[in-house]
């Protein structure tokens, strides 16, 4: 497996449900090092680029009304194979659907509100981390 690194972003509702460490605790005790992290309040600008991708979505407007409405955890997670083992944690998109003990699983009340977001692909991921973090801002070890 290559060594990779991913964005993770714990989204308003598990920050205000105060459960980021247990969330970042999930990451590390799968062998993910928290190589970069920040609070941030995202401005609509910001989540509209974001999620530019999905801007013909009928759930756009949705979803960047809830990653403006309250502080974001951002991280940069590294170790092998790194974007699946962090979607593996996270679980299904739909927290109905998704499996027992997974982070959506136990923190997510719903689709809009759903805990977190992680890189899909090696590309976005380089993508998303470079929204966020300007390389020496980056500490892997
Ligand atoms: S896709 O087609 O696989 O790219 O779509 P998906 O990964 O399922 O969803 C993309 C992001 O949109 C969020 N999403 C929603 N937000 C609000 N309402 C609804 N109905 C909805 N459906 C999907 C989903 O959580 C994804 O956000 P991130 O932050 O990437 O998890």
């Amino acid at each position: 497996m290559a060594l990779e690194r991913t964005l993770s972003i714990i989204k308003p509702d598990a920050v205000a449900k105060n459960v980021v460490g247990q969330i970042l605790s999930r990451f590390e005790g799968a062998g993910l090092k928290v190589v970069a992290t920040k609070m941030a309040q995202l401005s609509r600008a910001e989540a509209e680029k974001f999620y530019g991708v999905h801007a013909q979505r009928p759930f756009f407007k949705d979803l960047v009304d809830f990653m403006v409405s309250g502080p974001v955890v951002v991280s940069v997670l590294e170790g092998e194979g790194a974007i699946a083992k962090n979607r593996d944690l996270m679980g299904a998109t739909d927290p109905k659907k998704a499996e027992k003990g997974t982070i959506r699983a136990d923190f997510a009340d719903s689709i809009d509100a759903n805990a977190v977001h992680g890189s899909d692909a090696v590309e976005t991921a380089k993508v998303e981390i470079a929204f966020f973090f300007p390389e020496a801002n980056i500490y892997s070890r």
